[in-house]
């Protein structure tokens, strides 16, 4: 008989669920039309309020993290709406090519991938632009691994400037910094199955009182994704307008409660460290990131190919002799970087699994890691 073991789950979403959340699963069924259903969800509305340091509206939608993307768009966007999109990988294309199908005029700020875009050329776009309606920047850039640094002063250009700012925060949130209403963010978009280490199938999101007055006085002609239609249901009864996902959100109040008792300051400088660890490490074993320095990522560390290192050979090795789970590229980018998803319940032993791993793949691939990563590595994680 032979033995099957858990995969060790390095994407960038989803993640490893910890058993104390996937066990909130189980719980026994309830009806999400009575008291036991509007006690869970307003628990999970002010602990995600907690965790997305905020006391704007939350809206949890049952879906995956493009739904409420796409829920801040239909929401606020009107035909011939102007919108700035900082545009440096996929996704970013992705929500400017949103906005352009749904009637807006896409904005968009051009960075080659792997860096961003200068904040000046955002703020010459406000200035060329008169009555830019709203700013959609995509906080950490997945397909790349680089983060906007700047999203602070993105927030005080779209308030000088009277323009909605919407962070989309998939797969960051809960993993770096993201004070949504120091920020001014008017909504904040993120999914269960990355940094906040719940399985699939949640999108949480914030969002400020000024959105929501403008989604109730224009909403959408869209059923699911209608927010006026949640705010509703919240404020009359703390319901969800639809069927949700109740076992999803068992699991995600354990997830945000694990969340709260780590401290958001003690979680984000873990990732921190860990993604500190897994560059130099790799570094050290002659692999490059493939951000810029001042770009990359702690929570999506992509990784340049060498020469000879075939993705689906790297992978498929990684996956089936040491059960390892690593995203490969895409879009523009396929077979040319490997990513790490550093995310989560993500710890040191995580990232010496993953590092060893990768050592012996590249071995297995006759390509010699130039020195020992693993002590780099091992040296930051036990760093005090
Ligand atoms: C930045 C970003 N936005 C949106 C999405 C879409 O999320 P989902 O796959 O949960 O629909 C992703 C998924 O990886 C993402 O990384």
């Amino acid at each position: 008989m032979s033995i099957v073991l858990d995969y060790l789950v390095m994407l960038p979403g989803p993640t490893n669920v910890p058993t104390r959340v996937t066990s909130a699963m189980s719980t026994p069924m309830i009806n999400h039309r009575s008291g036991d259903f509007r006690t869970l969800y307003k628990d999970i509305i002010s602990k995600t309020q907690k965790v997305f340091e905020t006391t704007n509206d939350i809206v949890v939608l049952t879906s995956s993290g493009t739904g409420a993307v796409e829920a801040s768009v239909v929401n606020l966007i009107k035909k011939d709406d102007l919108v700035i999109v900082p545009v440096n990988g996929e996704f970013g294309t992705r929500l400017a090519d949103l906005v352009d199908n749904i009637g807006g005029r896409a904005i968009r700020i051009k960075a080659p991938f792997g860096e961003n875009p200068p904040i000046e050329n955002i703020k010459e776009a406000f200035d060329n632009n008169r009555g830019v309606k709203a700013l959609y920047a995509i906080y950490n850039e997945t397909s790349t691994g680089t983060t906007l640094r700047y999203m602070d002063q993105l927030g005080k250009l779209c308030k000088n400037n009277g323009a909605f700012f919407i962070a989309d925060a998939v797969s960051i949130l809960g993993g770096d910094h993201l004070p949504v209403d120091e920020w001014n963010v008017d909504v904040c978009v993120t999914a269960s199955q990355k940094a906040l280490a719940a399985p699939p199938g949640l999108a949480p999101m914030s969002i400020s009182n000024d959105a929501k007055k403008y989604m109730i006085e224009n909403p959408p002609a869209t059923q699911y994704l209608n927010l006026k239609r949640y705010f509703k249901y919240f404020g009359e009864s703390n319901e969800t307008p639809f069927t949700p996902a109740i076992s999803l959100f068992y699991a995600y109040r354990e997830a945000l409660d694990m969340i709260i008792e780590e401290g958001l300051q003690n979680r984000i400088d873990r990732h921190k460290q860990c993604a500190k660890a897994v560059y130099a490490g790799l570094e050290e074993f002659g692999l490059t990131p493939f951000a810029k320095e001042n770009a990359r990522s702690n929570v999506v560390i992509a990784i340049n190919y060498l020469q000879g290192m075939d993705d689906k050979k790297f992978r498929e090795i990684l996956s089936s002799q040491f059960r390892v789970l690593l995203a490969g590229g895409f879009g523009e980018l396929k077979g040319k970087v490997f990513r790490i998803g550093c995310m989560g319940e993500v710890t040191g032993y995580h990232i010496m699994r993953t590092l060893s791993a990768i050592s012996s793949t590249m071995e297995i691939l006759n390509i010699k890691p130039k020195g020992d990563g693993l002590s780099v590595a091992h040296d930051i994680l036990t760093a005090l």
